[in-house]
């Protein structure tokens, strides 16, 4: 049963226009409905129905959907009729933007190039490290996400966003997360720019790394006159608890790209925080003043919707309140999931939390977790993630990377009552998958219907 889809026009035109086989994807998974009004954490339908968004568009609406103070600031300089696109002005919101961030980034990070999405600051981050550096090669992690540019995507861990591209940058390598032998095997040969990496890998599956591996990894970095790159682009501004999940564990980067959740989810902005040498180094004469630069850097708006987002963020103390709030949600949920089979795990950091699963051991039910894992890997977690949609009105996802990996990441003005209900419509799924027969046919049913 579907139950509200885009009135036809409006899908139609999409689909002739822009990508149908994105609305083919939502029709299939039973989630192209139409929101009406989105606020908080709710998200309203046209036909009535209340959704919970424990996604957070992969964490862009740390504050909440729609948050007031970020519409009203964003109004206010609108009408304000103030400089905008000049391109040969001093937009003074970027200064003010720059320096809050640079100071919350603990002070080493005295520099900010401002951009609009977070693909963008990573190809930032890319000419930074090799101008300063003047090296070349470039170090990630396996399972990593950067974004889909080509020099973003050329750090890419998994191979399925690269396929038909054709050639992307030279002269990068791909090592094991949280292996600390790899990266100095690697930065050994003093060909790496930078190390680009996430402190807490989201679309890989929520992964921590040891507590020590940053700092043994920023000193190697040290040694062999590579640049430590974080890309806080999911995880910072607050959404693990601290400004940034490197201060979980003592990492002060050379540069750190920041994204999603500065906007407030309103209006896209980015930010590449670097130290004054790496600065001096890209931009440091009359001539090579705009020597990288964008259109829609250092926008009038986006900046406003910096400022105002930093400032809900703080006033309201949403750090601290995603540490008590992701440490109710994952007790409840290890408790809620303990002794199912095919539950591997509750794991993460503040409000990014995953649930991994696992194939199960009991033969009644791996011969079916397997056919699925055949037809498509992602088969199994888009029907956890049909049926809490459809049946509890909670939207989440599976991460990009790892489709066993469920995710845990509501907005940060998440209340316990949210959080119980959450708890209660993923355990209801989770013990339907173990004994219910519907569960699995519903999943044939989605792949025949995937196949024509
Ligand atoms: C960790 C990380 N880095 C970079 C990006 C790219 O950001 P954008 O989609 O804004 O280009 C993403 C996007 O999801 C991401 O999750």
């Amino acid at each position: 049963m579907v139950t509200s889809t885009v009135d036809s026009a409006v899908g139609a035109l999409y689909s002739q226009h822009v990508n149908p086989q994105w609305v083919r994807l939502l029709d299939l998974l039973e989630m192209n409905v139409r929101y009406e009004r989105c606020m908080g954490m709710e998200l309203f339908t046209a036909d009535g129905r209340r959704i919970l968004d424990f996604l957070s568009g992969y964490c862009v609406h740390n504050i909440g959907h729609n948050h007031p103070a970020v519409i009203a600031a964003l109004r206010e300089e609108l009408e304000s009729c103030g400089p905008a696109m000049i391109q040969t002005h001093v937009a003074e919101a970027a200064g003010e933007l720059g320096e809050k961030l640079c100071r919350r980034a603990g002070g080493k990070l005295t520099k900010t190039f401002f951009a609009s999405s977070g693909s963008e600051g990573i190809e930032a981050a890319i000419k930074l490290a090799r101008a300063h550096t003047r090296r070349n090669g470039l170090l990630y992690a396996n399972g990593a996400f950067h974004g889909l540019t080509c020099g973003a995507l050329s750090l890419m861990g998994d191979d399925f966003w690269r396929e038909g591209f054709g050639p992307l940058l030279p002269e990068t390598k791909a090592i094991p997360f949280d292996d600390l032998e790899a990266v100095e095997q690697e930065l050994r040969s003093k060909r790496f720019a930078a190390f680009i990496v996430e402190p807490i890998q989201s679309e890989a599956g929520i992964r921590v790394p040891k507590s020590e591996y940053f700092r043994a990894v920023q000193a190697l970095c040290r040694r062999y006159g590579t640049l430590l790159v974080l890309d806080e682009v999911q995880t910072g501004l607050y959404r693990t608890g601290p400004f940034l999940a490197g201060q979980h564990f003592g990492v002060e980067a050379d540069i750190v790209v920041l994204a999603k959740a500065l906007s407030g989810g309103l209006i896209p902005v980015s930010a590449v925080l670097m130290t004054d040498a790496i600065y001096d180094s890209v931009y440091g004469s009359l001539r090579r003043a705009i020597i990288h630069t964008s259109t829609f850097s250092e926008s009038s708006l986006a900046m406003r919707a910096g400022l105002a987002t930093l400032e809900v963020l703080e006033s309201v103390n949403l750090g601290q309140r995603a540490l008590q709030a992701g440490a109710l949600l994952r007790q409840k949920l290890a408790e809620a999931l303990r002794g199912y089979e095919m539950v591997k795990e509750v794991r993460g950091e503040g409000l990014l939390l995953g649930i991994e699963f696992i194939a199960p051991r009991s033969l009644r039910l791996r011969v079916p977790f397997e056919a699925f894992m055949r037809i498509h890997p992602a088969m199994f977690g888009q029907i956890l993630v049909m049926r809490l949609f459809r049946e509890h009105g909670i939207l989440t996802q599976i991460c990009g990377n790892n489709f066993l990996v469920l995710k845990a990441a509501p907005p940060l003005v998440v209340t316990e009552e949210q959080i119980e209900e959450f708890v209660a419509a993923v355990s209801d799924v989770v013990e339907m998958a173990h004994t219910s027969a519907a569960f699995w046919s519903e999943a044939l049913g989605l792949a025949r219907r995937a196949i024509i």
